[in-house]
C-alpha cells in the first residue's frame, strides 16, 4: 500500500474518550511525555484534502505532531511546513533511483528540490524509495544502495549530511522468518546482496534501518488482541526465552534479530508506517473507530515509553502513524481509504490525544476545499492586546508589499541597531535573505521590545500579530 504513518498517539483512557463523533477531550498530561516525538505519514491519495499550508499550520498550532513524512518532495507542501520546525521526511519516488547513481543528477536533485527550502523548512530525512525489495524490480533493487551512497555523496558536498539523513523504508516482506521473533532472519539473497551493504551504509552514516510493521495486516480473529495490545496469553518464544505480549513486539524483534545475524544489532530502527483503519468492509472484524484508537493510542504510549520490546530493553521508537488522513482515492478494500486520524476537514477521526488543549476552544472548521484550493492566508488576525494567550509575534500582512515593508526596516534598525543585527550578513536571520524575512525579524524584534501592544505591530496596517511562532533553524523570534 502507499502508506503513510503517523507516530504518537497516547491516551490515558481510550475506552472513555473514544466515541463516534469525537469529543475533543484532550490529554494535557499526555502531551508532556510524549514531548518532541510524534510522527505521522502525510498522504495524498485524495482529491478533498486541504491546501498544504493549511494542514501545515493545523498540525503546529492544534496538535502535538511534530513530524511528518512525505511520500514526495513536493514544493508547495516543502514551502508549507517552513518556519514550522517540524521535522519533515522527503521521498523520493522508486522509479527516481537509477537516476540517482549519478552523482551530477543527486547534486541537481538536492540543488532544485531541496535547497530552496532549507533551513526555513526543517528538512531531516530523505527516503530513497518506498519498500524497493518489495517491487521484485532487479534495476531498481541493485541501485538502491548505490543511489543512497551518490546522494549521501551530494549531501556531503553541500555540507548537509549532519543535518539530513538517507534511508529506505522496508516491509516485513523482507524477512524469510519472523516467527518466533529470536529466529527473524532476511530473505536469502536480499540477506548479502542488499541489506549488508544497506546496513554497512546505515551505520556509517548514523542512519537508522526504517521498516513498515503492520500488525493489522498480520491478525486473524484469534490473534486480534495480541495485534491490539489488549490483554492476552502472550506467545512464548522457546529459543529467547522471552514472552511476546503484543505482535508488534514480534515484530520488531524478529527484524532486530534478522539484523544482528548480519552483525548490525547496533543500527537504530525506525517505524516508519504503522496503523489500524477505522472503517472496513461489513463482517471484517476488529475495523473500527474504537479499534483503531486503541491500536494507535496504545502504539504511541508503547514506543515513547522506553520499556522497548524483549530484545531491545529500554528503547524508544521513532514512530510514524500512517496516516494523517483518509485519503479516499486509494484503491483496494474500504479500510485502505480509512487509515487517517483526520478527515480532510481535520476533524479528529478518533481521539488520540495528540490535540493540543488549546486545541479545545480554537479547533478549526475548515471548509471543504473545492477544486482551486484558496490560498491560505499566512496567519489570522487576533485582538491586539492579548486576546489570545501565550506568546505573539508581529509579522508582515501577506498582501504587504516589499517598499513597506523596506520602510518598516529602516525605522526599526535606524532607532536602535540592536533589533536587526540578526539579519546582518553573517547573522544567523540572515537568510533567506528577502525583504519580507528581514522585516519580519525586524517588526518583530520592535514589537517584543515595546511590550507587545497591539498598535506596536501597526507599521502603517502592514504587520499583523500571529501566535506561530516563527522562529526557524538557530533564528530565534
Ligand atoms: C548524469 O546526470 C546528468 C544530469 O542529469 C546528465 O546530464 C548526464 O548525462 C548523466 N550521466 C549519465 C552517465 O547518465
Ligand atoms: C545549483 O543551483 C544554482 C542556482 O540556483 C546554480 O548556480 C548551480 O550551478 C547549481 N548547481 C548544480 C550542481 O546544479
Ligand atoms: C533496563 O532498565 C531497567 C530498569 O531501569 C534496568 O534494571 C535494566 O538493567 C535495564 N536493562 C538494560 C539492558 O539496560
Amino acid at each position: 500500500m502507499e502508506k503513510n504513518t503517523a507516530t504518537t498517539i497516547v491516551t490515558a483512557n481510550i475506552a472513555s474518550i473514544v466515541s463516534g463523533t469525537v469529543a475533543l477531550l484532550l490529554a494535557s498530561t499526555l502531551i508532556q511525555g510524549v514531548a518532541g516525538t510524534i510522527g505521522v505519514n502525510y498522504g495524498t491519495v485524495a482529491n478533498n484534502l486541504p491546501p498544504p499550508s493549511q494542514v501545515a499550520r493545523f498540525l503546529l498550532e492544534s496538535t502535538i505532531i511534530d513530524r511528518v513524512r512525505l511520500f514526495d518532495s513536493d514544493p508547495q507542501t516543502l514551502q508549507a511546513f517552513a518556519h514550522t520546525g517540524i521535522a519533515i521526511t522527503v521521498t523520493i519516488p522508486n522509479d527516481q533511483i537509477p537516476l540517482l547513481t549519478n552523482l551530477t543528477f543527486a547534486q541537481q536533485w538536492l540543488n532544485t528540490t531541496i535547497n530552496p527550502h532549507i533551513p526555513s523548512t526543517n528538512v531531516a530525512r530523505i527516503l530513497v524509495g518506498n519498500e524497493v525489495l518489495a517491487t521484485a524490480n532487479k534495476l531498481l533493487i541493485s541501485s538502491l544502495v548505490p543511489a543512497m551512497q551518490t546522494l549521501y555523496k551530494a549531501l556531503v558536498s553541500e555540507s548537509l549530511n549532519h543535518q539530513i539523513s538517507v534511508s529506505t523504508p522496508h516491509s516485513l516482506g523482507i524477512l524469510a522468518a519472523s516467527t518466533p521473533p529470536s529466529a527473524g532472519k532476511f530473505r536469502q539473497g536480499y540477506d548479502t546482496h542488499i541489506l549488508k551493504p544497506l546496513l554497512s551504509f546505515l551505520r556509517s552514516t548514523n542512519s537508522p534501518f526504517m521498516i513498515n510493521p503492520y500488525p493489522f495486516f498480520g491478525c486473524s480473529a484469534e490473534t486480534l488482541n495480541y495485534a491490539l495490545f489488549r490483554p492476552n496469553p502472550g506467545v512464548f518464544d522457546e529459543m529467547s526465552k522471552r514472552t511476546y505480549t503484543n505482535m508488534l513486539d514480534g515484530q520488531l524483534d524478529a527484524v532486530f534479530s534478522a539484523m544482528k545475524l548480519l552483525g548490525f544489532d547496533d543500527v537504530e530502527i525506525v517505524i516508519a508506517e504503522t496503523g489500524w483503519p477505522s472503517v472496513g468492509d461489513l463482517g471484517q472484524v476488529g475495523v473500527d473507530a474504537e479499534s483503531a484508537a486503541e491500536f494507535n493510542g496504545k502504539l504511541m504510549q508503547h514506543v515513547m515509553s522506553g520499556v522497548g520490546t524483549p530484545l531491545m530493553p529500554n528503547k524508544t521508537f521513532e514512530t510514524y502513524i500512517f496516516a494523517l488522513f483518509n485519503e479516499d482515492l486509494k484503491p483496494g478494500p474500504t479500510c485502505e481509504r480509512h487509515f487517517g486520524l483526520f478527515e480532510p476537514d481535520m476533524k479528529p477521526v478518533y481521539n488520540i490525544g495528540i490535540l493540543k488543549h488549546t486545541a479545545e476552544s480554537t479547533f478549526p472548521s475548515y471548509p471543504t476545499p473545492v477544486s482551486t484550493p484558496p490560498a491560505a492566508p499566512a496567519m489570522s488576525p487576533l485582538p491586539a492586546g492579548g486576546g489570545a494567550k501565550g506568546k505573539q509575534w508581529c509579522l508582515p500582512k501577506p498582501e504587504a508589499d516589499d517598499d513597506a515593508l523596506q520602510r518598516n526596516i529602516d525605522y526599526v534598525c535606524g532607532l536602535d541597531s540592536e533589533y536587526c543585527g540578526a539579519i546582518q550578513e553573517g547573522g544567523v536571520c540572515f537568510n533567506p535573505n528577502t525583504v519580507r524575512a528581514h522585516a519580519s525579524y525586524a517588526m518583530n524584534s520592535y514589537y517584543q521590545a515595546m511590550g507587545r501592544n497591539g498598535y506596536d505591530c501597526n507599521f502603517a496596517e502592514t504587520g499583523i500579530i500571529t501566535n506561530v511562532n516563527p522562529s526557524y533553524g538557530r533564528c530565534k523570534y
